[in-house]
């Protein structure tokens, strides 16, 4: 059988799932008492690009891998290389009708999101679909549909909710210790990873959007975006989206790959304290600010006082994802990123589409459910 050994570099998300290493475990620690693959833990992992393959390299670790399928034969190749033990497959047809596999993972291009996670429901498999979960809303709120009606786990890759830092982050808030959110940021910056198929907004902001929401505890009402198209007509390589939840609550998102460094910053003020959690950071990724505006004889003065540093334990985000995933099919649970918060995600992202086709006009939220209707 097989070993893998894992290195995570620094930051848990994206970036540090792509520096994992796969390699010869000589002393086996990682994965010695993870056990063989359960007869219920037959994961097909469907795509193994860019993304794919550090799916597959966590499933084989949880050794929940059966199958790898990937339509291009040189990515099939490569992967069968490194896992010899692995059954792999061009054909995403036989997946579907081979009854033995339980569970997809779904890291196809998004476009495909939707006829995919259908067919892989029909087929009665559970599915982890790589975001976004489909490309409108109401093609989503079909998927989650049949999922329910089916009684299968839809698990959608919002990756950044299962980081160790925000998850500290969601409990200091609801401990109320930053007080009431009166406003959230998140910046998304990097040079590269420039798609064709899809915009900065569908690329990038799923994360944020997914994260925002979950720390904020509801949807937003209303949304706007802006954006600029430079390298390819049509396409917007940077995006600004501000969001209006309920209770006046304000947020704004920024992503380009079209930025000279990277920076993965999110940053909550609250009425009592303020939160920074930056994922660029070497150390001190997250931080608490004791810091606000107090009024002193009618008069705003900034309050300055201490900076508390969290630690946390460094844990690669998209392992604890498929941990979740085999989970939630083993005790019939639903998935922390479940098809329904999946679906508040998609509605944002359709609705900030519309407004960036719009010039930044704002887009009223309950506008896409009456498109749902
Ligand atoms: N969670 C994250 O942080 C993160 C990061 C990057 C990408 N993604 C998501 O992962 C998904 C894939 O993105 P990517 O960058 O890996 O794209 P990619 O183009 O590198 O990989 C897609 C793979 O799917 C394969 N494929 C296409 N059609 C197929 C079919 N019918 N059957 C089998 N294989 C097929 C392609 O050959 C390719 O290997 C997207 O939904 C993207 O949004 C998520």
């Amino acid at each position: 059988m097989l070993r893998l050994e894992v290195t995570v570099v620094g930051s848990t998300n994206e970036s540090a799932a792509v520096a994992g290493r796969v390699g010869v475990n000589p002393a086996g620690s990682e994965v010695a008492d993870e056990g063989r693959r359960r007869a219920s833990d037959n994961v097909a992992v469907v795509g193994c690009g860019y993304w794919g393959k550090n799916l597959v390299r966590n499933f084989a670790q949880l050794r929940a891998l059966r199958v790898i399928c990937d339509s291009n034969e040189k990515s099939l190749r490569a992967q069968a290389q490194l896992y010899p033990d692995v059954e792999i497959t061009d054909s995403f047809e036989g997946v579907m009708s081979d009854e033995t596999i339980q569970a997809v993972v779904l890291a196809t291009p998004a476009v495909m999101h939707y006829a995919q996670v259908k067919q892989a429901i029909q087929n009665n498999k559970h599915v982890f679909v790589e975001k976004p979960l489909a490309l409108r809303h109401t093609e989503g709120r079909e998927l989650v549909e049949l999922a329910e009606a089916r009684g299968v786990v839809l698990m959608v890759g919002h990756i950044l909710e299962y980081h160790p830092a925000v998850a500290l982050l969601k409990d200091i808030i609801q401990r109320g210790e930053l007080g009431r959110i009166w406003y959230v940021y998140s910046n998304r910056l990097n040079l590269g990873k420039v798609r064709q198929e899809e915009n900065i907004l569908w690329s990038f902001a799923p994360h944020d959007v997914s994260v925002i929401c979950s720390l904020v505890g509801s949807e937003p009402i209303e949304v706007n975006a802006w954006g600029g198209s430079y390298l390819q007509s049509g396409i917007a390589d940077v995006t600004v989206n501000n969001l209006l939840f309920p209770d006046g609550v304000r947020a704004h998102i920024f992503v380009s790959w079209l930025h000279p460094y990277k920076e993965q910053k999110l940053v909550i003020i609250g009425d009592r304290k303020m939160a920074v959690f930056d994922d660029t950071a070497r150390e001190g990724k997250l931080k608490i600010y004791d810091k606000g505006i107090e009024w002193r004889a009618g008069l705003p003065v900034p309050r300055q006082t201490s900076e508390t540093t969290l630690f946390f334990e460094e844990q690669e985000p998209l392992r604890l994802e498929c941990e979740q995933f085999l989970t939630c099919i083993r005790e019939r649970r639903q998935p922390l990123t479940d098809g329904r918060s999946a679906l508040r995600v998609l509605k944002v992202l359709e609705a900030s589409q519309i407004s960036l086709e719009r010039g930044g006009a704002s887009v009223r939220l309950d506008e896409i459910d009456k498109g749902a209707n």
